[in-house]
């Protein structure tokens, strides 16, 4: 079957869609057709592609019909009600929410880490968590060359990772902070503007967030490492856009700075930005937009046996989000060679 996939992108006109709308271009994925749904909030709207206009459609339940690719960040209760009917309707769903994520039958993937578990689906594929994704770009490369047992970690989380309608409570903060004006809360629970808050996602009974259990659970599943443990504060911070990670890793091998870097230095997807007398090291402003992340601060721990300390930057709208579901729609093609859904061994349930 030589035909360009029909995608669709669920959830267009978010700060994930568009992302996706514009990762398919920049990396001139084949796409065939374009579909751009979303809630019926956006019908009307017209979103660019490839210099054209496309009009927004509202998503149904038939609308995955002729469709190839589903491209899904509209949240997870969307996920659950819409994806496993794309499935059924026969094309192949990479899912940006955390529906499926642990899901036994539903691949999750980081290319540059198990990108041969793309195969094993049935007609939908996971994008990690976005902190997570950040983290691991640094940490399985080092976690392949010294085997990693455990890890403490602080998140430094960027405001857009919450969706649009974050972005723009910043941006409503600030000004009326600047204006003397009383400041308003929509999006998170205090303040954002000039603050930080411990906390991103809802809580559980043992204290952690979800968010923070993610590290844990999902980097388990991608790095095959079922005795990986991480224990993790998640902060959002009033930053517009790239996620940053503080890690403390502690390793089963020894391990040395000299060697650590030399491992991090061939890590694909990664820029090594480490040299602290230039007061050079990976900073979220400088990696918004950027496909790579970038780590640095790269020292040995003082707390811990086999221990590194280092920290780690990236845009979790890209590598987080809509660059790793692009990475993981170019794998199925190569996989594959063709459309990925008509070649698939079965679909999901
Ligand atoms: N932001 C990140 O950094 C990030 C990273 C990784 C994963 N994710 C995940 O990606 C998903 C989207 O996140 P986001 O940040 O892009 O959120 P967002 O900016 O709030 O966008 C949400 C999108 O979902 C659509 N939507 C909402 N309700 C809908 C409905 N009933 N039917 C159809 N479409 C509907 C919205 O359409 P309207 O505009 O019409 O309302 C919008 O396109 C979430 O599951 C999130 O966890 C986000």
């Amino acid at each position: 079957m030589n035909r360009k996939p029909h995608v669709a992108v669920v959830g267009a006109t978010g700060a994930v869609g568009i992302e996706m709308i514009k990762t398919l271009e920049k990396r001139n994925f084949p796409v065939g057709q374009l579909a751009l749904l979303a809630s019926a909030r956006s019908v009307g709207k017209k979103l660019t592609f490839r210099g054209e206009e496309i009009a927004v459609e509202q998503l149904t339940r038939n609308a995955f019909g002729g469709i190839d690719l589903a491209l899904f960040s509209a949240g997870s209760s969307i996920s659950k009600e819409f994806a496993p009917l794309a499935a059924k309707a026969g094309c192949v769903v990479i899912d940006n929410s955390s529906a499926f994520r642990m899901d036994e039958k539903v691949p999750l993937v980081i290319p540059e880490i198990n990108a041969a578990d793309v195969k094993l689906h049935h007609g939908i594929i996971a994008n990690p968590n976005c902190t997570t994704a950040v983290a691991l770009m640094a940490l399985y490369p080092l976690h392949q060359a010294f085997f990693v047992k455990r890890i403490f970690a602080s998140s430094y989380q960027a405001v857009s990772g919450t969706g649009a309608k974050a972005i723009a409570e910043l941006k409503r903060q600030i000004e009326q902070i600047v204006n003397g004006e009383t400041i308003t809360k929509e999006v998170y629970p205090h303040q954002i503007a000039f603050n930080v808050l411990p906390h991103v996602d809802s809580f559980l009974p043992d204290g952690y967030t979800k968010e923070e259990m993610k590290m844990q659970n999902e980097g388990r599943k991608i790095m095959h490492h079922p005795a990986f443990r991480a224990s993790v504060t998640c902060v959002r911070v009033p930053v517009y856009r790239a996620h940053s990670v503080a890690i403390n890793a502690e390793f089963e091998k020894p391990v040395s700075v000299e060697a650590a870097r030399a491992v991090l230095n061939r890590a694909p997807g990664l820029k090594v930005i480490d040299e602290p007398a230039k007061n050079e090291y990976p900073q979220p402003l400088f990696l918004a937009e950027q496909d790579d992340c970038a780590v640095g601060r790269i020292r040995r721990d003082c707390a811990l046996e086999n221990g590194l300390a280092f920290w780690v930057s990236g845009d979790q709208l890209l590598k987080g989000a809509a660059l790793n579901a692009v990475q993981i729609a170019e794998e199925l093609l190569r996989e594959r060679g063709s459309v990925p859904a008509l070649e698939r061994e079965s679909v999901a349930a």
